[in-house]
């Protein structure tokens, strides 16, 4: 709307009765149509003033002079009221096109935890041994000596005790080095068939990039009649090409684990980035020494079994490519967001 004074309020010609409805279209804004409103109608505006004025008029000329300002008062309300519209609808256009909400936008992100990559590891090798109908069991991570030692086949004093770097508690109770003492808790009065893994903590005193003195294992036990190296083998050659979804060459090493005779390294050909590959060691197996069946009242002339244990951790940094273990323990989201 173009008007004279519109741009410059400053310069406004001074209301009177005449201008009043051209000044009342031409109000730009509610502040200065207010303003306009109490200039008329205020306690000292113009039609107000007027009214009183009737007060010291003969009855004739109150009456006429009445009914002019009467109209007068009906015809500027009715311009006020028609410009308040008029601005507040402009008003309000103009706050929904500055204030427009967009609802197509993406909602803000909140941060979602993920899941940690030894909790994805294990929920890997879970899956793939509850399809193999593997139970899975839990067991105390303080331990006696009997379970983690001497019921597995660790004499006392025997050198082989020495490859576990044990935290002991004043009372001879220990932190336990491994899961194998689950085999003994799964074992002890119950009999065969067994078939199971027992995911849980380990403590050895040891640290630095490859050992953190708190790890995970994986052990297995599997005992019944009949079952021999054969299934051991293509048991573990199953799970293996499963858990890293890849073909590779692999090898038993025999190796010496008191509770288990014989007793093997699994070693696979990892293809390295550059196309050769190294022979690593992913997990410890054998069949179950009979001296252990038997302590723990399992006949070892009617049942054999093998068994297998192996390093959650060391998997994971195989699978993912994870090359300092200390990692997965500093809880850097940096780190656990790559795994998302
Ligand atoms: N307990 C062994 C360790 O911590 C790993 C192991 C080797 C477990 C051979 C087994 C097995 O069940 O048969 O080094």
């Amino acid at each position: 709307m173009t008007t004279p004074h519109s741009d410059s309020p400053g310069t406004a010609p001074a209301l009177d009765l005449d201008n009043a409805p051209d000044q009342i279209v031409a109000a730009t804004t509610l502040d200065g149509l207010e303003k306009l409103r109490v200039g008329l109608f205020g306690r000292h505006g113009l039609v107000t003033a007027q009214l009183k004025q009737l007060g010291g008029l003969s009855p004739e000329q109150r009456k006429q002079q009445g009914d002019r300002i009467n109209r007068l008062k009906a015809q500027l309300q009715q311009q006020l009221a028609a410009r308040k519209t008029e601005l507040e609808t402009a008003e309000l256009d103009q706050r929904l096109a500055t204030e427009r909400i967009d609802v197509t936008l993406p909602g803000r992100n909140h941060a979602i935890g993920g899941v940690h990559p030894l909790t994805r590891t294990l929920e890997r090798i879970v899956d793939i041994f509850s399809r193999f109908g593997y139970d899975v069991v839990e067991g105390p991570e303080i331990e006696d000596d009997w379970h983690n030692f001497e019921a597995l086949n660790f004499p006392p004093d025997h050198p082989a005790r020495a490859m576990h770097d044990t935290f002991y508690f004043p009372d001879g109770r220990m932190l336990r080095t491994h899961t194998s003492p689950v085999q003994i808790r799964a074992m002890a009065g119950r009999q065969p068939p067994i078939r199971l893994i027992a995911p849980g903590k380990v403590y050895r005193s040891d640290s630095d990039q490859t050992h953190s003195p708190m790890f995970h294992q994986v052990e297995g036990l599997v005992v019944g009649e009949g079952i021999t190296m054969a299934d051991l083998k293509g048991t573990l050659t199953a799970f293996l090409r499963g858990f890293f979804e890849r073909d590779f060459q692999m090898r038993f090493k025999p190796t010496y684990f008191p509770f288990v005779e014989p007793g093997a390294d699994v070693v696979i050909a990892w293809q390295l980035p550059d196309g050769s590959s190294r022979w690593l060691e992913v997990l410890g197996c054998g069949m179950v020494h009979p001296k252990v069946l038997a302590n723990c009242g399992i006949d070892p002339e009617r049942y054999t079994g093998f068994a297998f244990g192996m390093g959650l951790d060391r998997l994971a940094m195989l699978r993912y490519g994870v090359n300092d273990l200390r990692a997965f323990f500093e809880n850097d989201v940096r780190f656990l967001q790559q795994f998302n």
